[in-house]
Parts: structure tokens; sequence; C-alpha cells
């Protein structure tokens, strides 16, 4: 074990902190890491489960379709189960993460070079990786999707490849499905904005490198996990950035078979070069849009050290359908992105919340604002197109609610919809926007999407919610327990805040109602009554 200074958790670190704070679940029966692994953890997200009450899974005894056994546990949820645990790996408060992101952007940390590393405790080379159960096959990999994946894939990777114009690295999260011992492939988005290694891939091609030197590293100190799969600008070393989160250097070692740096403490480093030539089919692969990516032509890694910590943890991500660990990991810090967004960067002083919807969205389509009461229609409009345009991939339909709106609940999102949005006034649709993350679509004119703008906040007073006013919910609900009915989990609205269109006549009248007057009612409209009007005129008792 090497004895290198470190001011930062590393993953083992970690997993105790979220043990002590009862956010890891350690599961010692046997596991089938290929049938009942994420099939497990799934359950949390699919079982109705609070996200709050959402853990981390470790799990000690594990073998795989063919009753194979394994050294190393496995953690799936460790990085971000829920938004809890996130914040445990960042050490921060969800008040505080986003500007912890913008000042370690801002003020990266150069890393410190180690030569003694946790990560290279243990070293396998040459023909040590081949033959059953060695190499790629020793290490336990579960299968995302089982049912649809073709493989065992990686998931929850740092894949390291440097750039060989500036020598600069990129650290990128990308699957990489397992095709022998030593060989997988990896999947970097070819997109305009995709992949930074899938740049480095093109360069490699330019300047007629058969291959790339790629390193995947499992298990990374989270500070140096979280990097991975953050958009951060192009040629920012991302370690820097993981230095700045932790307001130190991290370790870093020289892998031994390619010319890369890797993180010092992390649990696995795959090493190796990838193929600028060929390239070999890969998946089908569950993907974090929520459907299956079907099977398309990715880049092959020979595989030439694979090295490890002697106690390593293998760390794996549950993504697919949202919500999921990779919406949990983005979650968190995207949504006061886009609130400082608005707020900050165009000043519009009204939005009070912005929410990206999470359950099956895949958190980037559907985004509500919430705005204060008395925000000028134009500002609310300014807020919707903001939204929209803040990044290419988020914003598709945007959505603009009151204050009384729960934006997390559906049900309250389809009624600011049903009352108080008129689809002539209150919507636009807008032309050109790039589909962005989503499942393969197989003709070409159907690439192109739309944007959806809707103000569903009151544009006028309405009477009063009808729901009996807190006071009288709350005393019933303390009967409700002491008859020990099913628990109570109050939705959003549970009672009538009263405001809106109402008088204080009225509620002098629901008052004495409440307490048994209601003759007096009686005989103040007995003096109020009329002739020669119809039925269902209405009456305001402030009018004369
Ligand atoms: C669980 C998870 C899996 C991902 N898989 C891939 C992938 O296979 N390929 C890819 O290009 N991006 C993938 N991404 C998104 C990238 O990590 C993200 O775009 C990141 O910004 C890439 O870093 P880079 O810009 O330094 O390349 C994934 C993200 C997460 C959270």
């Amino acid at each position: 074990m090497s004895n290198n200074p470190r001011k930062y958790p590393d993953l083992h670190d970690h997993l105790a902190a979220l043990k002590k704070a009862g956010l890891l679940l350690t599961v010692d029966r046997q596991i089938d890491k290929d049938a009942e692994m994420h099939p497990l953890v799934r359950w949390q997200y699919v079982g109705g489960i609070e996200q709050d009450e959402r853990k981390a899974f470790l799990f000690t005894n594990v073998v795989d379709g063919k009753g194979r056994k394994y050294k190393f546990p496995v953690v799936v949820g460790a990085l971000a189960a829920n938004p809890a645990v996130y914040l445990m790996g960042m050490q921060s408060s969800a008040e505080d993460v986003e500007k912890r992101w913008g000042d370690a952007t801002a003020n990266p940390i150069p890393p410190r070079v180690v030569t003694n590393a946790a990560c290279q405790e243990v070293i396998i080379e040459g023909d040590a990786l081949k033959g059953e159960g060695n190499g790629l096959d020793s290490i336990p990999i579960p299968i995302s999707t089982p049912g649809f994946d073709s493989a065992p894939t990686l998931t929850a990777t740092n894949v390291i490849t440097k750039d060989p114009d500036s020598g600069i690295q990129n650290h990128g999260t990308y699957r990489a499905a397992l095709k022998s011992n030593d060989r997988l492939v990896i999947r970097m988005a070819t997109r305009t904005g995709g992949a930074g290694g899938y740049r480095h891939y093109v360069k490699h091609q330019q300047r007629g490198d058969k291959e790339m030197p790629c390193a995947i590293v499992l298990g990374c100190p989270p500070s140096v996990a979280y990097v991975a799969p953050m958009k951060l600008p192009i040629d920012v070393d991302e370690i820097g950035v993981a230095g700045g989160l932790v307001g130190a250097p991290i370790n870093v070692v020289k892998a031994r078979t390619v010319d890369l740096m890797v993180p010092a403490e992390a649990e696995i480093v795959i090493e190796g070069y990838c193929d600028t030539e060929y390239l070999e089919p890969e998946g089908p692969f569950g993907e974090s849009h929520g459907h299956v990516a079907l099977e398309e032509f990715n880049i092959p890694m020979r595989v030439t050290a694979i090295t490890h910590r002697k106690d390593a943890v293998v760390a794996s991500y549950l993504s697919q359908v949202t919500p999921s660990e990779s919406s949990a990991i983005k979650l968190v810090s995207y949504e006061p992105m886009f609130l400082n967004h608005l707020r900050k960067t165009l000043g519009i002083r009204g939005v009070k919340r912005v929410k990206l919807h999470e359950r099956l969205t895949a958190l980037r389509r559907i985004i509500i604002i919430v705005v204060e009461k008395n925000t000028p229609r134009t500002e609310i409009w300014r807020a919707l197109q903001g939204a929209s345009a803040f990044r290419a991939d988020c914003g598709k339909i945007c959505i603009a609610v009151d204050e009384d709106i729960d934006p997390e609940n559906s049900d309250a999102l389809f009624w600011a919809m049903a009352f108080r949005m008129n689809p002539v006034d209150d919507l636009q649709v807008i032309n050109y926007r790039s589909p962005g993350h989503g499942p393969e679509r197989e003709h070409a004119t159907e690439q192109q999407d739309a944007t959806l703008l809707m103000d569903a906040t009151k544009k006028e007073e309405l009477p009063p919610l009808a729901l009996p006013k807190k006071e009288y919910m709350e005393r019933a609900g303390k009967i409700w327990d002491e008859l020990g009915l099913p628990k109570r989990r109050a939705q959003s609205p549970w009672f009538g805040p009263g405001d809106g269109d109402w008088l204080p006549q009225w509620d002098a009248a629901a008052k004495r109602a409440v307490a048994g007057d209601y003759q007096e009612n009686g005989k103040i409209s007995a003096t109020q009554k009329r002739k020669g009007i119809k039925p269902e005129s209405g009456f305001r008792p402030d009018e004369k």
C-alpha cells in the first residue's frame, strides 16, 4: 500500500462515510452479476421507493451467469444512488454544489505525480491477461439491462486519453463492452459536443497513428469520478478540476504500458490501445435516454495491462430509464445551473425555481420554471426562451407555473395546464431543435425536433382552491392518526391556502358556519334578496 499524502477521500473512504450515514446497504448473499444485480438495484427506482430512501448497494459475494465466483466486491449507486449520495461524494451541500463546480473549473489545481501508487499494487500484463478467468474475465462487470444487453459493460469509467498535439488529457465516462479477456469496445459519442476522447481519436487518425493510448479507470476517488461525466470546456485537464473540487492536488501515477497519467488511488486501471482503423460492432445496450441503443460500430481496445489495488472494489453505474444514477449525478448541479442562468445571467428576478423533469424523460426534455406572483408576462416568456436555448440538448418542452404548483408533481402540472393555460395565447412552438441524446430513428427527416413553450401561470385571480383550510385539515389529520388509519402522505395541494378572488365577508360567513352559527348568515342573506334577475347571477356583498 502506498503512503502518498492525500487530502481527499478515495472510494473506500467514501463507502465508509456512506455506511455511517445509512446510505450504503451491504448484500452478503450470493448475487449473479449478469442476471440479478442491476435488476435488484433497479427496484429502488421503479418500486415506489422515495428518492431519499434510495441507497448504494455493496455486493460482497458475486458470481457470474455460470456460477463463477469473483474475488472483488461490486458497488452500484456509490456515486449517485440519490442526491444525498452524490452530495456526500462531493462533500458539499445542495446549495453550494454549483458554486463548487464553478470555482473548481475556474481554479483547477494541477495533479501531483507519485511513483508508488495503490492502483498498481497488483499488476497483470502479457500472458497473465490470457486464459479463462484471467484479464478482463477476472473483474466482475455486471450486465446493466439483462434481456437486452449483449455483454457485461463497464459504465462507471474515467476513460483517459491524451491530445497528441497539446498533451492535455481528457477524462470521459464512456461505456465499454467486454469482448474477450483482453479486448473491449468503447463507445465515444461522435456528435458535435460529444466525447472529448473522440476528438483525440480523430487527431490520432489524422496523424496516421494506427492506435491511440487509452486507460479505462474504475473506482476513482469520488471527486475524480465526478469530473468524467461533466461537460467541461475542451482542453481543460479534468484532473485539475477534481483537485479544485477538493482543494488539493490529486495524486497521479504513470500507467505501466501506455503514456498516460492515471489517478493513484483508483481501484482498477485497464490500460491499452484503441484501434483507429477498424471498428467492431458493439451493443445492444440500454442507454441513459431510456431506450436500447442498437448495435453500432465502435472503437475496439486491446488491453495491455490491468493494474489494481489488492482490496479493489468494482463500481458500476445504474443508468438506462430515469430516474437512475446517471440522472441523479446530473440533477443536483444542473438545476442550480439553470436557475443561475435565468436569474443572474438573464436577470429574470421572478424565477424562483427550475425543475428538470426526471422520471422517464431523462432530465433534458422537460423543464418546469416556477415564477413568483405578478411576474410580468414578458419576463415569463423570456424565462421560457432562456431555458429552452441555454443548452442544445435541454428544454424541448418548457412550462412556466405559479409558486403554488409543485413542479415535482405531474398531477399539479396537469392541473395548471388544465385551468391556467389557454392554448391559443399561452403556447408557442419554435422550429429547429436538435433531437439531442435520444433513441435512434430510422428516417433522416425525423431527426429534427422543435421546442414547445407554455405559460401555465394564472393570468387573473381565480376563486380559492376548494379544500378545507390548513387548520381544519391539521385538526382532522390528528384524528385520522388517532384512529390508526393508513399512514398519510400529504400530497400538494392538501389544504386551501385561501388566496385568490375572496372577500372578508365570505371569510366571516365561513367562520360563523364552522362555529355552528349558519343561521346568522341566513339572517344576513335574507336582507339581500333581489327580484328581476336570473338564477346563477353572481352576488358580491362588497358591491352595491
Ligand atoms: C452513466 C453514464 C454513461 C455514459 N456513457 C457515455 C458513452 O458511452 N459515450 C459517451 O460519449 N458519453 C457517455 N456519457 C456522457 C459523457 O460522460 C459526457 O458527455 C461527458 O461530458 C464526456 O466527457 P468529455 O466531454 O470529457 O468527453 C455517459 C454519462 C454517464 C453519466
